[in-house]
């Protein structure tokens, strides 16, 4: 039996079972043989979620780029780590052989040392999906630098925050960027970003669309000047197993970003053997995620997850809709893959266009198709089961966050059921439950609650960053020594989990994790509004939209309602970016508000998303007329 391979039924329940049992062996069986120490653990693990305080693998040494390039310079130097699929198709792809990776990852961790750059400093990383993003990432881990990788779609003034809150020294970022037929001036929204960001000293500059950037002299680089003059050979910095290898931004319900903070050894173990079991990974298969390293997805699963498992990773830097809606299938035709991995969003917008740009493209190498970010909707399951998976590839639907840093629960293709809408069950080493309004756990099999974990697993996250006491706040005040995700889930009676949405004020759009806080802060700064309120709402390809009820200043009352809305949109986007947008705005005289002055989301969300006959007991509210109102007013 192979429990770092899973292959039956019968082999889950028993290798899930022992992980219960006893983790410390399992979690140690399996970073023993799969993996290069440089010195061995004290203790696999110890923890108490009350502080909270988990470290993994206590006392070992290592470094992450060992095991994702040096050692399969022996066995594999000449296989494809990463495969690059160019915005435009009529560029040619690029192969990147592990000897290559590594030689690159070598140079430009040369780079960064000789640009000053240290052991535990920050590193923030601002750049499209080229390879000098997962290059980068890797080259800071070469060096025990801590990358922030900040999504190259979020505004200057996002990308100021998250540069600010932990202290960056460098950026890394590119000329531009491609994304279908536009062009996006990256370097100037970082120019823009760095005039509030004193602690930056340098900027390295990838060259990707050749256009003319300004270059601060003193501050800016050229990145392939600099790589022209580097050594290919890089020692590794000796990392203790828990020191963080990096801070990942996402928003929280309330407040600023939360700079989530993943640590080296338990993140490298964890996300590694998700990769092999989730996608059932085999040696020459090509293996495809199609979001953005941006986004924790990326992270886990299109780099370090794969590269430790010696695979080959497809990068696209493009759109699904460039040249045209039957992109992703020709990727798929033109470089085999084999796993297919996407976010339901982009499902539901490619099963809305015609038919015919799935079945133009040859897609019998896929084996396994997978689904991130947000629930996904029973149509779209069976549209991605039947028109491309042609009933023969496993979906995994995949559940769980940037806080977790690798998946939690999932199906295991060709050993565990799928079913429609159902993330199923817990993988190896994950200890799922239900609580209740009591904050009990609820015991029965056939259940509905919220979603916690009752024991720590390899990759959580170990902190946010310069608070932690807002981590213990947010993940594990809710329920005592349990660790809350802030999602609902119900539990059928065989145990599978189906995962309902948030039961806080995150609103998920597209896949995204989107606070309420910081776009209300946006809409806040016009200088027309004076109050304002953001729900989601169901959309058929968002999954969630967002829905604004915005109050007015008396100097607003008089304007244009469609002008107020460009430009509370244009602030939003550039605030925080296009993301986050909003498709509705409705002007309102007033919000529902409890007697403690809270907006009543509830009755917001319910009105939104249409269904404003069930609004439950409104009289407690200080202003229930309001509620008439806004009903009337309905976009
Ligand atoms: C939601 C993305 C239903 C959930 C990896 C979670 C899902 C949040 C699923 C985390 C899924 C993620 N089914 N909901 N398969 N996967 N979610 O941090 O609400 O960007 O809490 O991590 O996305 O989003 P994040």
């Amino acid at each position: 039996m192979s429990q770092y391979h899973i292959k039956s039924l019968e082999e889950y329940f028993q290798v899930y079972h022992k992980s219960v049992k006893d983790p410390e062996t399992f979690w140690a069986e399996i970073a023993e043989e799969h993996f290069v120490w440089r010195k061995p653990w004290d203790k696999v693990l110890e923890w108490d979620f009350t502080k909270p305080e988990v470290t993994w693998f206590q006392g070992a040494q290592l470094n992450i780029t060992e095991n994702c390039l040096d050692r399969h310079l022996k066995t594999r130097p000449n296989k494809t780590a990463i495969l690059f699929e160019p915005n435009d198709p009529k560029e040619e792809a690029q192969h990147i052989s592990y000897k290559q990776l590594h030689e690159r990852v070598c140079q430009y961790a040369n780079v960064l040392k000789d640009m000053g750059v240290q052991k535990g400093d920050r590193v923030c990383i601002y750049l499209p999906m080229i390879p000098e993003l997962a290059i980068s990432v890797l080259a800071c881990a070469r060096i025990g630098a801590i990358h922030s990788v900040v999504f190259a779609g979020f505004s200057s003034t996002a990308l100021a925050t998250r540069i600010n809150d932990c202290d960056c020294k460098m950026v890394i970022t590119s000329d531009g960027s491609f994304r279908g037929n536009k062009t996006i001036d990256l370097k100037g929204i970082v120019d823009e970003a760095l005039q509030q960001c004193d602690g930056v000293e340098t900027v390295l500059v990838a060259q990707r669309i050749h256009s003319e950037v300004n270059m601060k002299k003193g501050r800016d680089y050229w990145l392939h000047i600099l790589l022209d003059l580097a050594y290919k050979d890089c020692v590794p910095a000796i990392m203790e197993a828990e020191d963080p290898l990096f801070i990942l931004y996402t928003s929280g319900s309330t407040g600023s970003p939360k700079g989530m903070v993943h640590s080296t050894a338990g993140y490298m173990v964890y996300t590694a053997y998700t990769f092999k079991n989730v996608f059932n990974y085999e040696e020459n298969d090509v293996f495809w995620c199609t979001a953005d390293i941006g986004w924790i997805t990326g992270h886990s699963y299109i780099v370090y997850g794969p590269l430790c498992n010696g695979a080959t990773t497809v990068m696209f830097e493009g759109v699904p809709t460039y040249p045209d809606w039957g992109r992703f299938w020709q990727i798929v035709e033109k470089h085999k893959v084999n796993q297919f991995y996407t976010a339901p969003t982009a499902i539901r917008a490619l099963a809305k266009e015609n038919l015919d740009y799935v079945k133009k493209y040859d897609l019998s190498s896929l084996k396994v198709l997978g689904t991130v970010g947000e629930p996904i909707n029973e149509e779209a399951w069976h549209w991605y089961d039947d028109h491309v998976g042609k009933g023969n590839c496993p979906i995994v639907d995949t559940w769980w966050q940037t806080e977790t840093g690798g998946i939690l629960i999932s199906p295991i293709p060709f050993v565990t059921p799928t079913i429609p809408t159902y993330a199923t069950l817990p993988l190896p080493g994950i200890q799922p439950c239900l609580m209740d309004d009591e904050g009990n756990e609820i015991k029965k099999t056939k259940a509905q609650g919220r979603l916690c974990m009752k024991y720590p697993w390899p990759s959580m996250a170990r902190t946010i960053w310069g608070n932690h006491e807002r981590y213990r706040n947010t993940y594990f005040s809710a329920f005592r020594n349990h660790y809350f995700t802030g999602d609902g889930a119900l539990r059928d009676s065989t145990g599978n989990y189906r995962i309902t949405g948030r039961v806080d004020d995150v609103i998920i759009v597209s896949g995204h994790n989107l606070g309420t806080a910081p776009i209300e802060d946006a809409i806040n700064e016009h200088p027309a509004v004076a109050e304002s309120a953001i729900v989601g709402f169901p959309h058929d390809v968002k999954g969630t939209a967002l829905y604004g009820f915005v109050i007015l200043k008396e100097t607003g009352a008089g304007r244009d309602q469609n002008n107020l809305r460009k430009e509370i949109n244009q602030l939003i986007t550039d605030r925080i970016g296009p993301i986050a947008k909003l498709d509705k705005i409705q002007f309102t005289p007033g919000l529902p508000k409890t007697r403690s002055g809270k907006i009543m989301r509830r009755i917001l969300r319910k009105i939104a998303s249409g269904d404003a006959e069930n609004l439950g007991d409104i009289s407690t509210l200080l202003n229930p007329e309001v509620v008439k109102e806004i009903k009337e007013h309905t976009l």
